[in-house]
């Protein structure tokens, strides 16, 4: 059953290197809200690097301080809450996303996933020999949780500023509380 939604907030969930954090901080200062990380509140509530906990603990124990985290997030109002790229993979996070906030799902293709993640050492699973045959297969299978996003934007040749603007049109016509 969908849960009643009062949407104070707005979301951006997507594949890593989509963007969520710039265009986030981008969004908070274009709308004067304030901006949360999902993987933040994780670091900081356990105290350790999200790599860490997923070579310590392992990535169950990460996906259930993920969805502690969601819910921590939201309890709040005014925020663009970014989330992590696997938090959509259970569904009682998208609920309890989706009963706050306004999602939007920012896509990019695997080639530019690839491109803007390559350098990075932050990203435990793409830690692997084949990361591009690994964003393939990530995106394909996480495409049906993301499409439960109010909206897709497609971020590939678009600037942060661009995604933002976007965001905010989209927002401003479709949230008009009775
Ligand atoms: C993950 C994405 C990461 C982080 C963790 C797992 C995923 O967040 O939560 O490494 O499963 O896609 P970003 O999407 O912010 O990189």
């Amino acid at each position: 059953m969908q849960t009643k939604r009062n949407i104070v907030n707005i979301v951006l969930v997507g594949f890593m290197g989509t963007g969520k954090t710039s265009v986030g901080l981008e969004l908070a200062g274009m709308l004067n809200m304030y901006f949360i990380d999902t993987d933040d509140i994780i670091e900081q509530d356990s105290n350790m690097i999200i790599a860490d906990i997923f070579t310590n603990m392992g990535e169950e124990h990460f996906r259930n301080l993920e969805s502690k985290a969601v819910e921590k997030a939201c309890k709040l109002s005014q925020h663009i809450i970014s989330t992590g790229g696997g938090a959509v993979i259970r569904d009682q996070n998208i609920q309890n996303l989706k009963s706050t906030g306004m999602l939007f799902h920012l896509d990019a293709t695997p080639e530019v996933i690839f491109q803007r993640t390559k350098h990075e050492t932050q990203r435990p699973l793409l830690k692997v020999d084949d990361p591009m045959g690994k964003i393939r297969e990530m995106l394909k299978n996480r495409d049906p949780f993301y499409a439960k996003a109010d909206h897709r934007i497609d971020t590939s040749q678009l600037t942060v500023k661009e995604v933002a603007e976007k965001i905010v049109e989209f927002y401003k016509l479709n949230n008009n509380p009775k």
